[in-house]
């Protein structure tokens, strides 16, 4: 990898849990003023996990699918962001949905980030809503969308 490149892997909650928290730390409750109760909740025990990690193995990315299908907590650190570790994460994130079946995929998406799952194939359901001060959307994924396998 030279020093621009970052891998993304699926990991064990128990065993990446310092790493992925970090990243979270720094991307909601630091930068996004996300209080910390709302942050940490007990999903993250049974939901499955990527991390994107620079060419050093540092932890730059993470996200989460749960087994009701819901995606979420995408964070990448800021001075990685617009560089496609995000769209590799949720393409990875989608493909081990599809090898788990689980079912239709939704997501809450702040605002900003609509047309970033959009890209992706999840459309708008439903009302702009408020969550942790910041206005969300329900987003679903096209039930035609396809899953292709993810380069990393
Ligand atoms: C949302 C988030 C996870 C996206 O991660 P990312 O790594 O920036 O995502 P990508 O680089 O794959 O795509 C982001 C943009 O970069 C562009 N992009 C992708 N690869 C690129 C590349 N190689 N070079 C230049 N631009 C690129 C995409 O077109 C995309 O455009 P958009 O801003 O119109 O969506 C990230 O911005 C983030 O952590 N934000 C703060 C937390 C947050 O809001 N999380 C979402 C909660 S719903």
């Amino acid at each position: 990898m030279s020093e621009l490149e970052f891998n993304v892997s699926q990991v064990q909650w128990a065993q990446y849990r310092p790493q992925l928290r970090e990243i979270r730390r720094q991307v909601f409750i630091m930068e996004q003023n996300v209080p910390r109760e709302l942050e940490w909740d007990d999903k993250d025990e049974t939901a499955l996990h990527v991390i994107a990690v620079d060419s050093e193995g540092n932890g730059i990315g993470t996200g989460r699918i749960s087994n009701q299908g819901q995606i979420g907590r995408m964070a990448v650190l800021r001075e990685w962001r617009n560089r496609g570790v995000g769209g590799t994460m949720l393409r990875k994130l989608l493909w081990m949905a599809s090898q788990a079946e689980l079912p239709t995929l939704y997501l809450n998406a702040q605002q900003s980030a609509i047309p970033f799952y959009r890209r992706h194939g999840f459309v708008p359901v439903g009302d702009t809503f408020i969550e942790a001060g910041i206005p969300h959307q329900r987003m679903q994924l096209r039930p035609n969308s396809t899953t292709a396998a993810p380069s990393t």
